[in-house]
């Protein structure tokens, strides 16, 4: 890892680094504290140890800022002594970590070991991330998103997640009945301090196996949330599980155009209504803005009846549709009515079958010939 010291002489920064060794690559020492964002621009260190001096107030005030624009840069705190309330102000400015160096020189290698070790933790899973992008509101974003996560769940071994990013109507959690403690935004929020135990273990679980970052009611007091924070958010929770299912809503908005573009997979919901497929056609516009390889999405034709005009749908949307979804209404209605997943309410359902077939597509188990076709865009994702 890179290391930046700031707030230090050349001279103190040199000792620093020759007492850290190997544990880190020298990434400069920059004296003067406040230009610590412009510093981090030029340099891109990994970790900056900062020393937080005579005013550890106006030291971490900047730190705070820094990190809501470098969400995956870390800081460690580096103070003499130990003062009332520090702990409890660096922590809240979002540092990693506090060297204390009256408690001896090792703390600063111990701090370091500590990162060190949390880092290698965090490079293990590389997983597949798919968002689902509404053509309008209302189409079933929602509804395949938590049950396409039920769904890849049913293997065991997999780890899955299903992020809401329709920040501020987001209902993933209301739909499933469960407490979105830790939400979706606290997770933005945090995105570095955040140990590898709390990317697996803090997002709520579903009883059919997979887990959930929702959004919460009282959003009065939320901070405004950065693409960078979503960019952050999505990569490291490929480190942590097998399959994340974004639900992105259907509005464009930074937080959703950020997912899309973080995701390896697109798919746009859609109905045949013609304001969905127009809807959708807006979408893809928008999508082909995101410098994404193309095809920048693909179609997922919800609420699907008996006789539609396949072609003439792909032709309206401007999608290639690799999914269909049958209209179920009852089922899926009386479901969401006792908050629970297809697979549990009404496992023989159409919209069951036809999201369960979506999920063994996607994870490329019991392919059938006809779901072959299907699977060779989701080759992508490797
Ligand atoms: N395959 C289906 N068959 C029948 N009804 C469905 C199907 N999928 C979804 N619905 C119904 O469509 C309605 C909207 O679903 P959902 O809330 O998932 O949409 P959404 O796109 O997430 O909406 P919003 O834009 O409000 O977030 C719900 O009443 C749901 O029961
Ligand atoms: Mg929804």
């Amino acid at each position: 890892m890179r290391l930046m010291v700031a707030g230090l002489s050349n001279r103190d920064g040199r000792l620093i680094f020759k007492t850290l060794g190997k544990l880190v690559e020298p990434g400069g020492t920059l004296q003067d504290w406040r230009q610590l964002e412009r510093a981090v621009e030029q340099a891109q260190p990994d970790v900056v140890l900062l020393y937080l001096g005579q005013r550890p107030g106006q030291t971490c005030t900047l730190a705070r800022r820094v990190l809501n624009h470098y969400p995956a840069l870390q800081i460690v705190g580096l103070v003499e002594k130990e003062t009332p309330g520090l702990v409890e102000l660096s922590t809240e400015a979002g540092l990693v970590d506090l060297v204390i160096l009256e408690h001896g020189q090792h703390e600063l290698n111990a701090a370091f070991e500590r990162l060190h070790e949390a880092r290698l933790q965090q490079q293990e899973a590389d997983g597949d991330v798919l968002a689902l992008l509404g053509a309008k509101g209302g189409v079933g974003t929602t509804t395949v998103a938590v049950n396409l996560g039920a769904e890849l769940a049913a293997d065991r071994n997999k780890r899955v997640i299903v992020v809401d990013l329709h920040l501020y109507l987001g209902d993933v959690a209301a739909a499933l009945d469960l407490a979105p403690d830790p939400s979706v935004l606290w997770f933005l929020g945090h995105g570095s301090t955040v140990d590898a135990k709390m990317w697996r273990n803090g997002p709520p679980m579903h009883r059919t196996g997979f887990q959930i970052l929702g959004v919460e009611g009282d959003l009065g007091a939320a901070e405004p949330v950065t693409a960078e924070q979503v960019v952050f958010l999505v990569d490291s929770l490929r480190r942590h599980y097998d399959y994340v299912v974004m639900d992105c809503g259907s509005n464009l908005t930074e937080v959703s155009l950020a997912g899309c573009s973080a995701a390896d997979q697109r798919l746009i919901v859609v109905t045949d209504e013609l304001a969905a497929l127009l809807g959708a056609r807006r979408r893809v516009l928008a999508l082909h803005h995101l410098d994404l390889d193309p095809p920048v999405a693909y179609g997922l034709l919800n609420r699907a009846t008996e006789g539609l005009d396949m072609p003439a749908i792909e032709e309206a949307s401007g999608l290639r549709m690799v999914s269909t979804i049958r209209n179920a209404w009852r089922d899926v209605h009386g479901a969401m009515e006792r908050a629970q997943v297809l697979r549990e309410a009404a496992p023989h359902s159409d919209a069951r079958m036809d999201i369960a077939d979506l999920a063994r597509s996607i994870s490329g188990t019991g392919v059938t010939s006809e779901a072959r076709r299907k699977r060779a865009f989701f080759s992508l994702f490797r």
